[in-house]
């Protein structure tokens, strides 16, 4: 009987391809999937040591296993995980491990591992970013779980993923969910970006009646300079792809509602959760939502119409540039907001430098900006955001006034921006004296009794307003 250095259940896309990976590294994979042919078509060509073994159901992969077994998990998020769970952990022995390797709620992951614990079995809850591309050549890999069982996969996690200058970008980023929050966040700064990514191109179309492959060329004119990530890299390549069955750019002929398997959602939630006012993330989850509303869209356009957009200025180009490279800096710094208080809150000690680290290669959200990220000091209680560290600010701080006048040009002309004009806002409600929250406390206390604090006594008051209006300390 074959012995395999380690299983993986699941073999969709990401699945087979980090099965290949694992083979790639000289490791006898034993797989399998509920989907009959999917393990055989993997396993032919890949016989022998470094290669795939196809197995046709959870009892022979777990017998094909050397011990301590090490088992990694590629199904979709909440039941289909916690079944193939239920199917493997009575089939293995204290000792082993179990990798969730797919996208999940932290919550979940935090539960996955206690019930495991109590039979002997490791959990890891690891983030896996890059798509098939990064599955097959080498994924960013951000573990949450003990020190016992990441000790365990560390050299094989390591051994396929992705490496910045010598580096592997995977880490063991903390304990418990901690691997799979930061993945959500991962996923709701890719949502913000994607959504800043989209709407310049929307801008530029709209604005200078630009054609797709064009803004595709400006884009990857931007992308080779200090603005290059890859998911503007794949936004170039996208916009320049003729369609082959009509001879028109590929993104003409897409219907435009976005999809989504909701970890930007999960993200929006955590920031709520967590009283962190991650913007982006949240507004890039409801364009989502809004452009799958078509039959409400067609309903409002015809009942009120749109403005004819006005033709920007000298310039637009340039300030659309600008805006997007400002903005998208706004967008990595709320995530570090959320990674920070997600710690704080779970008591996880993130280290944002290294999860920096784990980001510069490999995954969708990959970009020169996360240099100047691993670099930041901003776990010093003085250096309280991203947005006060001057090297990490100072390649984009002059592009505040392309970034409002872009707005204002979207907004006069009925351009949707959201997240170009949320994240602005945000930073204007940051560094503003005073915010008209002294009026929302107000208003709270007048209908609820819900006390207000002074800006000149200590203590809470409350106004007695349906009364004579005197105030009294609460
Ligand atoms: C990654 C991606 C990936 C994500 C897809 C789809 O890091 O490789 O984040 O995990 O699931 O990009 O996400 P949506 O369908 O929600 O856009």
């Amino acid at each position: 009987m074959t012995t395999a250095q380690v299983g993986v259940v699941g073999l969709a896309v990401m699945g087979g391809n980090l099965s290949r990976n694992l083979a790639r590294q000289g490791l006898t994979v034993a797989v399998y999937d509920r989907v009959q042919g999917l393990g055989r078509d993997l396993a032919s060509g890949h016989e022998g040591v470094g290669g795939i073994v196809d197995c046709a159901n959870p009892e022979s992969l777990i017998a094909a296993l050397a011990r301590p077994r090490a088992v990694i998990l590629l199904v979709p998020a909440g039941r289909a995980t916690d079944a193939v769970i239920r199917d493997l952990a009575p089939l293995m022995e204290a000792g082993d491990t179990i990798i969730d390797a797919g996208n999940a709620r932290f919550e979940d992951t935090e539960n996955r591992e206690k019930a495991l614990a109590a039979m002997g079995i490791r959990f890891i809850g690891a983030g896996v970013s890059g798509g098939e591309e990064g599955a097959l050549h080498g994924p960013s890999i951000m573990a949450g779980g003990g020190q016992g069982a990441w000790d365990a996969v560390r050299p094989m996690l390591e051994g396929i993923s992705a490496r910045v200058d010598g580096e592997p970008c995977c880490a063991l980023v903390g304990p418990g969910g901690a691997g799979h929050f930061v993945k959500t966040v991962h996923n709701g700064i890719e949502y913000a970006v994607l959504q800043l990514i989209a709407e310049a191109y929307h801008l530029l179309r709209e604005g200078l009646g630009e054609t797709a492959p064009r803004i595709g060329e400006a884009f990857a004119d931007w992308n080779a300079s200090g603005l290059d990530s890859y998911l503007l890299e794949v936004s170039a390549e996208a916009l320049r792809h003729e369609d082959a069955r009509t001879g028109r750019p590929l993104v003409d002929v897409i219907l435009d509602e976005a999809g989504n398997k909701g970890t930007g959602v999960w993200a929006a939630q955590a920031a709520l959760g967590l009283g962190v006012p991650a913007t982006g993330v949240a507004e890039a989850a409801f364009a989502r939502a809004l452009s799958a509303r078509r039959e409400q869209r067609e309903s409002i356009r015809a009942a009120l119409g749109s403005p004819e957009p006005d033709s920007p200025g000298e310039g637009f180009q340039e300030d659309v540039r600008q805006a997007l490279e400002f903005a998208t800096r706004v967008a990595y710094a709320q995530g570090f907001d959320l990674i920070h208080a997600g710690s704080d809150e779970h008591g996880w000690g993130l280290d944002c430098a290294s999860i920096a680290r784990v980001w510069r290669g490999g995954c969708i959200i990959r970009a020169r900006l996360l240099d100047a990220i691993v670099e930041a000091n901003i776990h010093d209680p003085g250096t309280p955001s991203l947005l006060t560290d001057p090297p990490y600010m100072a390649p984009v701080i002059a592009g505040e006034a392309a970034w409002r006048r872009v707005v204002s040009w979207a907004v006069l002309s009925g351009i949707p921006v959201p997240v170009f004009s949320s994240l602005l806002s945000y930073v204007d409600a940051l560094r503003t004296e005073r915010l008209p929250a002294a009026l929302i406390q107000a208003q709270r206390d007048f209908f609820g009794a819900h006390t207000y604090r002074r800006i000149d006594v200590d203590g809470a008051f409350h106004t007695l307003w349906s009364s004579d209006r005197s105030e009294k300390e609460v």
